[in-house]
């Protein structure tokens, strides 16, 4: 891609997310000791992540999908989700491990883990790539990379639904922090 044509400055290469996420495979794996998990990746940010994630597991996996949208404006999440798209699989008494590409408030997250705890699975985790630091006290037992609270993009992530398909994790231009 020129480089005209990008978002901002890098802020993740392509080779640190393709190095960390077998590390983050091989963390999960130590975790689980070969019982099967169920990992649902949230659309639409986690399509990337979960597709080169599960390449390295070697563990007896079933994959399914949430698709949830927050209410409020191109780049602050409101808290307020709303399930587009629900779970094909029953998770009662499976081993749920909950994948995100960026927690940022934790507002998305909290809803998701009230949500899929009314289902009663064995046990619940959350792996998520990005983590900003957040006020939410919400327990994440697998992060890939801690990163400032500036709004990124790539690798999943979007802005007005641009940059998904780039390979490293960018700083948005023109984003101040946010707060
Ligand atoms: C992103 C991300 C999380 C959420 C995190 O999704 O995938 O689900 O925001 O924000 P929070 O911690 O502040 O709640 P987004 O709403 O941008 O949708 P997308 O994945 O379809 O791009």
């Amino acid at each position: 891609m020129n480089k005209k044509e990008l978002p901002g400055k890098l802020l993740l290469s392509e080779d640190d997310i393709q190095k960390r996420i077998p590390e983050l495979a091989e963390e999960i794996e130590r975790y689980y000791k070969g019982k099967e998990i169920v990992l649902i990746g949230v659309l639409r940010g986690a399509f990337l992540f979960m597709a080169d994630l599960i390449r390295h597991l070697k563990l007896p996996i079933r994959v399914d999908f949430m698709a949830v949208t927050s209410y409020g404006s191109d780049t602050k999440s409101s808290g307020v989700v709303r399930i587009l798209k629900d779970l094909d699989m029953d998770i009662k008494s499976k081993n749920v491990l909950l994948v995100e590409d960026i927690i940022d408030t934790g507002l998305t997250l909290q809803y998701l883990i009230r949500n899929l705890k009314t289902r009663e699975p064995e046990s619940l985790n959350i792996c998520t790539l990005l983590a900003k630091e957040n006020k939410s006290r919400v327990d994440i037992e697998f992060t890939g990379f801690h990163i400032p609270r500036k709004y990124v993009v790539g690798y999943g992530l979007d802005y007005n639904e641009q940059f998904r398909n780039l390979r490293g994790i960018y700083l948005l231009d023109n984003e101040s922090t946010e707060d």
